[in-house]
């Protein structure tokens, strides 16, 4: 997968040389360019941002220097972060982890002029997403966390393929709690089941949790599950 990154603040990204990611991107299975938007401003200053049409607080990103760098990147799936975009959620991880070309671009101030949407729109597809219902800085922190839940899904990237299927999202409900070695810890015991080396009736135990927890946090879930997902247990759980 080749991933181009448009922003003002190259730095920001530096953590994708470390841990997982970093080891794709040796091992090729990944490879990120970062792109610092200046490059295609051609002022002293090297502006970007200007005034908004029609008054109101805050600044713009120009189209002219977003107009330069997405033509020098090339095509392929553009992703803008933005708190106006369409919730990013498991699903969107699944279709972008499939795509051969992904493009970022980070808005800062009030967001980017519309127009630079709309031109990369008319040759190539353009998602804008959103991470949640709260106000970032900028799209540099978003890009990061949707690379991590595009990239774990790269074939190799994880050692553990069933790491994929057994996690939160995957199914539609939320994972149980987990626990390790020691079995007390400050008087704490990890719960029996766990320990009885029973797998169906461990199944069963992680199955009532995850509803359990499901409902309870996210009611918005659960009131989406399938109805023919859940068996008569589910149903007493
Ligand atoms: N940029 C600013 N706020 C954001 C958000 N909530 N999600 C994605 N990108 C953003």
């Amino acid at each position: 997968m080749r991933v181009d990154i448009i922003s003002i603040f190259p730095e920001y990204f530096a953590p994708l040389e470390l841990s997982l990611i970093g080891k794709a991107r040796t091992t090729g299975l990944l490879d990120v360019a970062v792109h610092d938007l200046r490059t295609w401003t051609s002022d002293v200053h090297r502006t970007v941002d200007d005034t908004p049409y029609g008054g109101g607080p805050g600044m713009v990103m120009r189209p002219e220097p977003w107009g330069q760098a997405l033509d020098a990147v090339g095509e392929g799936t553009l992703i803008v972060p933005s708190p106006v975009g369409r919730p990013f959620t498991q699903a969107d991880a699944h279709e972008l982890a499939e795509l051969d070309h992904l493009i970022f671009a980070c808005g800062r101030y009030e967001g980017i002029d519309q127009r630079v949407i709309d031109d990369a729109a008319a040759r190539m597809p353009v998602r804008e997403v959103s991470l949640g219902d709260y106000v970032l800085f900028g799209g540099e922190v978003a890009v990061i966390v949707i690379m991590e839940a595009i990239v774990r899904l790269l074939p190799g990237v994880l050692g553990n393929a069933d790491s994929l299927t057994e996690e939160s999202h995957a199914a539609g409900l939320l994972e149980s709690p987990v626990y390790t070695k020691p079995a007390s810890w400050r008087s704490r015991e990890v719960p029996e089941i766990l320990r009885s080396g029973d797998h169906g009736k461990i199944a069963r135990w992680r199955r009532d949790q995850s509803l359990l927890r499901t409902a309870s946090r996210r009611p918005d879930m659960m009131a989406v599950y399938p109805a023919d997902n859940l068996d008569k247990k589910d149903r007493k759980a």
